[in-house]
């Protein structure tokens, strides 16, 4: 059995039919392709599948669609508006990322810190980006990206 539900998602009304058990990540990906959200651990502990849901950043792979019927979500693919979003450009210009698989969770978790404004600190940034995890080791130059922005 499927459920009817209705997310905006990059700006665009979108009314999906979803078993219960689909997980946003899921429905991102398989359904929608747009694969830019990564599947890293689908376990809540690497980050890779951030996305920004009515202003909230979360896991995707630990969020339930249908729990999310009638919010907006904002995805990588959604940042880029006639250009880069500050943030895209910010990593580019840091070389903030080697193999790239972390990066659009790395973006989205940015932009959401950026837009609640919390840290304001090296420390501070790097607590709130402790849940997007590197396998590379890009820590350093991702966090210098991110304080550019905030500059
Ligand atoms: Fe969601 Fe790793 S895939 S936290």
């Amino acid at each position: 059995d499927t459920v009817a539900i209705t997310l905006t998602v990059n700006g665009q009304e979108r009314r999906l039919d979803v078993a219960p058990w689909t997980s946003l990540l899921d429905l991102l990906r398989e359904e929608l392709d747009l694969t830019g959200t990564k599947k890293g651990c689908d376990h809540g502990q690497c980050g890779a599948c951030t996305v920004i849901v009515d202003g909230q950043r979360v896991n995707s792979c630990l969020t339930l669609a249908v729990v999310k019927d009638g919010s907006r979500v904002t995805t990588v693919e959604g940042l880029a508006e006639g250009g880069l979003h500050p943030v895209q450009a910010a990593f580019v210009e840091h070389d903030a990322f080697q193999c790239g698989y972390c990066t659009p969770g790395q973006i989205m978790s940015a932009v959401a810190l950026i837009e609640e404004g919390r840290a304001r600190t090296r420390e501070e940034i790097r607590e709130y980006m402790s849940g997007n995890i590197c396998r590379c080791g890009a820590y350093t130059n991702i966090v210098d990206a991110i304080e550019d922005v905030m500059k």
